[in-house]
């Protein structure tokens, strides 16, 4: 058994990170400015889009994402059940409805077959999320939101590097939310961005920044001036050059993080393939994940322990994991207002009832991903029904 406990998800933060830290402090300015800009560029030239805002979280870039499409009361928002919560309190902040959708059983990403029955003349939107890094069914969700007229924000959260049949997410012309949070793939500890079509990003920038018609750096760099003029009542959701510096450092790590990413996932399925009892995660043949998560699910009626039993005793051999996610649907909030009761959405409550995300960063050795196979296979072996 281990004998140090095995974090779950901490941060890949290194020297390079430290230094460029250490010279944003030491450089006349610290917030929004040259070094933002420059991730700002670096994210654009990595994905391929036109348009990106840095910000100081992916629920900043999916609030301000919502207003510059222009949702708001009286509209429908299309959410995946299975999410952070953050994809649906977004909705509410723009005073439009979430509307819960149910996910594909096989890679628990938004169904398009239920979307297809969830839309109403009031669908203003729906916001897919790439769960665990695996792209949603983006043709099937085009078809339908093209037929109905219906805009798309991408929920973009777990997505950095993420492929749809080839493409990167974040490359579109709708707007896409990423998050550069503290576990995610690549990060700047807080922090997030919104990429898109230059024009609705633009907006969404001005939204972001206080409604200022100007970013506030421009004001003081030689070429800017002192006056700006405010358009709208907007939100201060800005990011700083000090996330920016951190941010840049990493995205020149991510081709790296992925590769061993893809390592440890290929270790995992090798490792974990004989255990019939469990469900492991699978990528589509026109899909390349960003392995954000490795969710494994139990299966009905295999084993003589559930879920929760499943995460104390991974934990008492020094295996610490998680859990992706408790549905909307199922918190109080959401239930008690709209009336939603589990099994509205079954594929997602199922899946809740079954997942735990096992351990999956870069800085993972081989030995630590065999110490939580070991523990895994030891698990379902002593405990087969
Ligand atoms: C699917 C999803 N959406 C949105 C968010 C919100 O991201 P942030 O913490 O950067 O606001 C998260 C964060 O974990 C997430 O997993």
């Amino acid at each position: 058994m281990r004998k140090v406990f095995l974090s779950y998800n901490p941060p890949s933060i290194g020297e390079g990170e430290r230094t460029e830290v250490m010279d944003t402090l030491a450089s006349p300015w610290v917030t929004t400015g040259p070094k933002t800009k420059a991730f700002e560029v670096a994210l654009m030239g990595y994905m391929g889009a036109s348009g990106v805002v840095a910000l100081n979280s992916c629920t900043a870039g999916l609030h301000v994402g919502l207003l510059a499409m222009g949702v708001g009361p009286g509209d429908e928002v299309l959410v995946p059940s299975l999410t952070f919560c953050a994809t649906a309190n977004v909705v509410e902040h723009v005073g439009a409805r979430p509307i819960l959708v149910d996910v594909c059983p096989d890679t628990l990403t938004l169904s398009p077959d239920r979307v297809a029955e969830a839309i109403t003349p009031r669908t203003k939107a729906m916001m897919p999320v790439h769960y665990a890094g695996h792209p949603v069914h983006l043709d099937e969700l085009d078809a339908l939101a093209e037929r109905h007229g219906v805009m798309m924000l991408e929920d973009a959260a777990h997505a950095i590097s993420t492929r749809y049949k080839g493409r990167l997410i974040g490359s579109r012309s709708n707007l896409a939310a990423f998050s550069f949070y503290a576990t995610k793939n690549l990060t700047t500890i807080e922090g997030g961005c919104l990429t898109g079509e230059a024009k609705l990003v633009d907006r969404a920038r001005i939204i972001g920044h206080h409604g200022m018609s100007r970013d506030a750096w421009n004001r003081f760099d030689r070429s800017g001036s002192w006056y700006y003029e405010v358009v709208l009542p907007g939100f201060k959701y800005n990011m700083t050059d000090m996330q920016a510096a951190i941010g840049l450092v990493q995205l020149g790590r991510l081709e790296q993080f992925q590769k061993r990413r893809r390592e440890i996932v290929d270790r995992y399925m090798l490792g974990l393939s004989g255990c019939d009892a469990l469900e492991l995660p699978i990528e589509k043949e026109w899909a390349s994940s960003s392995w954000h998560l490795f969710v494994i699910r139990l299966k009905p009626g295999r084993l003589r322990v559930d879920r929760n039993r499943f995460i104390e005793v991974l934990k008492s051999r020094n295996i610490g994991t998680s859990v992706h996610y408790l549905p909307v649907h199922m918190h109080p909030y959401y239930r008690d207002k709209y009336g939603y009761r589990p099994q509205d959405c079954p594929v997602s409550t199922d899946a809740y009832e079954r997942m735990i995300s096992l351990p999956l960063h870069p800085g993972l050795s081989n030995q630590d991903v065999d110490d939580v196979v070991e523990a895994v296979t030891d698990l379902v072996r002593e405990h087969l029904a």
